[in-house]
C-alpha cells in the first residue's frame, strides 16, 4: 500500500504553453502511415500548469480535476513519464497534477505540451541530465509535436512534426484565438485528407508577410492544407471560418487539426467586428493571446542552455 512518506520534496511547477500553426502544409502520405509537414508553431500565453513531486518507490500517479481527461495509460503525460523510465531504466517515480485549460481536440497542443513539460520536469526531479537534444529525441516517440514543445518559442517544424528548428520571428505579437464548442479528432482529419489535396507550398512567403506584419500580406499567406479535410469531418467548422471572414479579421486560419482558429483582427473597429462576428455565433469563446518566445532575440544555443539552469 502507497504510504504518504514516499512522496517527497516540494512540487515543482511548470507552464505549458498551447501552440498556434501559423502555416500548415502537408507534402504528403508516409508508407507508415504519417504525413510529412512543413508547419510553422509559435508558442502562446495560453496553457496548462502540470506540478511535479518526487515519488521513491517508482510509482506514477496523475491527478486532474477537470473532467474529459483520460488518466490511463493514453495520457500522453504517463507515456512521457514511461517513455523517460524506459530510455534511462531510473527507479524513481513521480506524482503529476494536471490543471487543464488547453481544451481537448481544440489542435492547440495540450496533450503534447503537457508531455513535453513532463519530460523537462521529471529529467531534473530524477536528476537524470538529459539534453535537450535526447530529450526531444524522446519525446518524438511519444507524439510528433512534443519535440517542439522542449525547444519552445517559434519553430519551423518537419518531418512528421519532430524535426524542429528555432526561428527568430518579428512580426503580429498578439492574435485572437476562437474557441467553438467542438473538438475534432486529429487522426480522423488526417485520414479523410486525401492524396490531391496536399500540396508543395513553401513557408518562405509566409515568414515574410509575418515579418512585413502587412494584414494583406497575412491574410494571403497564413494557410492550413487541413482546412478542406477539418470542414468534411465536422460541417460546423466550414461555417465558422465563413463568419469569422465575414467579420473583416485582416487573417483567419485553423490551428494543427481544429478545431480552435486563429485570427489577427488590430484596431479597435475590427476587434469590434470580430466581437460582433462571435457573438452571433452563440456558443463561441473569443480568447486575447500573445505569442511568446522568451528566447527571442538570442542565439538558438540559448535554448539548450536553459535546460542547464532547470
Ligand atoms: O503523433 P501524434 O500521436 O500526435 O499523431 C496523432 C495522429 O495524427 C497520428 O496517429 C496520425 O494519424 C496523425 N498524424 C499524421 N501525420 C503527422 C502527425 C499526425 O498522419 N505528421
Amino acid at each position: 500500500m502507497t504510504q504518504p512518506h514516499e512522496s517527497v520534496g516540494e512540487w515543482q511547477v511548470l507552464f505549458a504553453p498551447a501552440k498556434v500553426n501559423l502555416f500548415l502544409e502537408v507534402r504528403g502520405r508516409r508508407a507508415d502511415g504519417y504525413h510529412d509537414l512543413v508547419s510553422i508553431f509559435h508558442e502562446i500565453d495560453f496553457g496548462d500548469t502540470v506540478r511535479l513531486r518526487l515519488w521513491r518507490d517508482g510509482k506514477t500517479l496523475l491527478h486532474c480535476r477537470q473532467g474529459g481527461v483520460p488518466l490511463g495509460g493514453e495520457n500522453l503525460v504517463l507515456r512521457a513519464v514511461d517513455a523517460l523510465r524506459e530510455a534511462t531504466g531510473s527507479p524513481l517515480g513521480v506524482e503529476i497534477e494536471l490543471e487543464k485549460r488547453i481544451p481537448l481536440g481544440g489542435g492547440l497542443g495540450g496533450g503534447s505540451s503537457d508531455a513535453a513539460a513532463t519530460l523537462r520536469g521529471v529529467n531534473s526531479l530524477w536528476g537524470l541530465g538529459k539534453s535537450l537534444a535526447e530529450l526531444a529525441d524522446i519525446g518524438a516517440t511519444v507524439g510528433s509535436d512534443v519535440p517542439f514543445f522542449l525547444y519552445g518559442g517559434a519553430c519551423r517544424c518537419e518531418g512528421r512534426g519532430e524535426r524542429v528548428t528555432p526561428l527568430c520571428l518579428q512580426g503580429p505579437a498578439e492574435l485572437w484565438l476562437i474557441l467553438p464548442p467542438w473538438s475534432i479528432s486529429t487522426a480522423r482529419v488526417f485520414q479523410t485528407l486525401t492524396a490531391a489535396e496536399t500540396g508543395e507550398r513553401s513557408s518562405e512567403a509566409f515568414l515574410r508577410a509575418w515579418a512585413s506584419s502587412d494584414g494583406v500580406a497575412i491574410g494571403r499567406e497564413a494557410f492550413n492544407r487541413l482546412e478542406a479535410a477539418a470542414f468534411r469531418v465536422e460541417p460546423r467548422q466550414r461555417d465558422l471560418h465563413h463568419a469569422l471572414r465575414a467579420s473583416g479579421a485582416e487573417a483567419v486560419c485553423m490551428s494543427g487539426s481544429g478545431s480552435v482558429v486563429w485570427a489577427l483582427a488590430r484596431g479597435a473597429e475590427r476587434i469590434e467586428a470580430l466581437r460582433e462576428g462571435v457573438a452571433r455565433l452563440g456558443d463561441v469563446r473569443m480568447l486575447g493571446v500573445r505569442l511568446i518566445d522568451e528566447t527571442a532575440g538570442k542565439e538558438s544555443s540559448w535554448r539548450l542552455q536553459r535546460y542547464a539552469s532547470d
